[in-house]
């Protein structure tokens, strides 16, 4: 079943919080999701550690450059949901995961800056795509953008982008504080309590389209290799 994998090589991109909401998200809607943490410094295992994380979300820690393979396949056997959260640097356990993956989400700032970290995590996804003769669905996810502005520059970055056959998710994940309060409080932002935490309706819906654009991909994935 399939399997999102988070990748840049920048560190702080938003992998590991755009990870743990997808994965909240679809767990609250009743699916079994398994979200890997491959990332050395553990983040996803210290939220899972808190309480709160949905039933029907598995985390699987400890996962390193030997077993990252075998624990997306077993994962991918089992649910239909399994999501990968990975270090902010190039590495094998990176590569390896990219070419299990049937949609890698490259979580950028939006700045010129963090466009050309993320077109390293492209070149990444072709060699792979070469390496295993298959195409790997990958998409720019915008991160900690604003959700009252849309500034030029990312409507320019987001072009560009497109120029080089790269697409950019509609939705944005935005700047939100909910995103960051459940990594100190443990749960998803549905858990969260309204008084102690600003915007979480807004953050909330933002969860919500982003799962619901990536599942639609997904299903665009998955119908573009029925017919391949
Ligand atoms: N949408 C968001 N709203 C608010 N804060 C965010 C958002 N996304 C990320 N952050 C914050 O930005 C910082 C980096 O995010 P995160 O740890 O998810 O990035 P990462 O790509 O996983 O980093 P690393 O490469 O170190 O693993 C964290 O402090 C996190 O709380
Ligand atoms: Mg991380």
């Amino acid at each position: 079943m399939p399997t999102i994998v988070f990748a840049s090589p920048k560190g702080g991109a938003g992998k590991s919080t755009s990870a743990v909401i997808l994965a909240s998200e679809l767990a609250r809607k009743g699916a079994a999701v398994v979200l890997i943490d491959a990332d050395p410094n553990r983040p996803v295992t210290a939220w899972a550690r808190r309480p709160g994380k949905p039933e029907s979300l598995e985390v699987v820690a400890d996962v390193t450059e030997d077993t990252v393979i075998d624990e997306i396949e077993a994962a991918a056997a089992r649910v239909p949901f399994v999501i990968v959260d990975l270090e902010g640097t190039a590495s094998m356990t990176v590569a390896y995961a990219i070419s299990r993956a049937d949609l890698v989400l490259i979580p950028s700032q939006g700045s010129q800056l963090d466009a050309a970290e993320a077109a390293k995590a492209i070149r990444l996804i072709r060699q792979q795509e070469k390496a295993f003769a298959r195409r790997i669905p990958h998409a720019v996810l915008f991160t900690r953008t604003s959700a009252a502005i849309r500034p030029r520059t990312l409507q320019h970055i987001r072009g560009e982008f497109e120029t080089h056959g790269v697409p950019a998710l509609e939705t944005q994940m935005h700047e939100r504080e909910a995103y960051r309060a459940v990594f100190s409080f443990g749960g998803t932002v549905d858990n969260l309590n309204a008084s102690q935490v600003s915007g979480l309706e807004g953050a909330i819906r933002n969860a919500r389209a982003f799962a619901a654009e990536v599942v639609a991909l997904l299903r665009q994935a998955q119908a573009r290799e029925a017919v391949a």
